[in-house]
């Protein structure tokens, strides 16, 4: 009885993904068809987050701790916004927990981030200019963070080594920004492409954390060289006048 509703679910499903594939190019229809087979872009759409990638952070934050209630959290490169609605759970910034403290999630994006409640959105905003690190000053309580995010990526050139290095030098602003807004002890996560530079922005990160891993989530796409750097207990740097 089971495998016979399994039969009928299973022609009902390729009749629609045939429709579904109709009039697309052979490019879109591979990108559908493994849309349509993942079981993250399944599970986001029934958990309500905004993309797949949310289930990168949380494996990520249930593993490391990373998001405590209280927390504040900069998400860099946060559009469509998973990442933010996770963190916002996370933290307890829209205090739907009144037992808890409350956080606050500051996302940021060149590109327009729909509102979450908890979250405030810079939208418009390069995170690699200084003007956005003065407007995110104004927003953190105390000026400071305990998390940096970073989801960010340039669009994708095609060129592997040329996104590659345009992503690292992104990933290296962070420690820029970090120097600003991290407090001592806090934590940046960055999301890098694999490729030659990654050994200097690993040096880079180890000189002002004291421990540096590397992560590949499970619902990191295994075929993509993306990869991500958990950096810990950020010591800022002293300033010697
Ligand atoms: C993979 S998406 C992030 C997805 C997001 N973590 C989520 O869960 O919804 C990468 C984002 O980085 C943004 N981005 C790229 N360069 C940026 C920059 N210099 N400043 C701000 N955002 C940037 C892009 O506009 C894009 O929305």
């Amino acid at each position: 009885m089971l495998s016979s509703r399994f039969q009928i679910r299973s022609i009902h499903s390729s009749a629609c993904l045939t429709k579904t594939l109709k009039g697309k190019t052979p490019a879109e229809q591979r990108w559908l068809a493994r849309q349509l087979k993942d079981p993250y872009v399944k599970a986001s759409r029934e958990q309500n987050f905004r993309c797949r990638s949310a289930f990168k952070l949380l494996e990520i934050d249930d593993r490391f701790g990373l998001l405590q209630p209280g927390h504040s959290v900069v998400d860099c490169g946060a559009a469509p916004g998973a990442w933010s609605q996770v963190a916002v759970q996370r933290v307890n910034a829209a205090g739907n927990d009144p037992e808890s403290p409350r956080g606050t999630v500051v996302g940021i994006d060149l590109l327009h981030v729909p509102p979450l409640d908890g979250a405030h959105f810079l939208c418009s905003h390069d995170v690699t200019d200084p003007a956005t690190h003065a407007k995110l000053l104004e927003l953190l309580p105390n000026n400071q963070t305990h998390v940096i995010l970073s989801d960010m990526a340039p669009n994708a050139s095609g060129l592997r080594h040329m996104d590659h290095e345009r992503l690292i030098t992104m990933c290296l602003s962070l420690i820029d920004l970090a120097e600003k807004i991290l407090q001592p002890g806090g934590s940046l996560l960055c999301k890098y492409w694999d490729g030659v530079r990654v050994h200097e922005l690993q040096q880079r990160l180890s000189s002002v954390f004291s421990s540096v891993r590397t992560l590949k989530p499970n619902a990191s796409r295994k075929d993509s060289s993306e990869r991500y750097f958990l950096a810990r207990m950020y010591r800022k740097p002293v300033k010697w006048r």
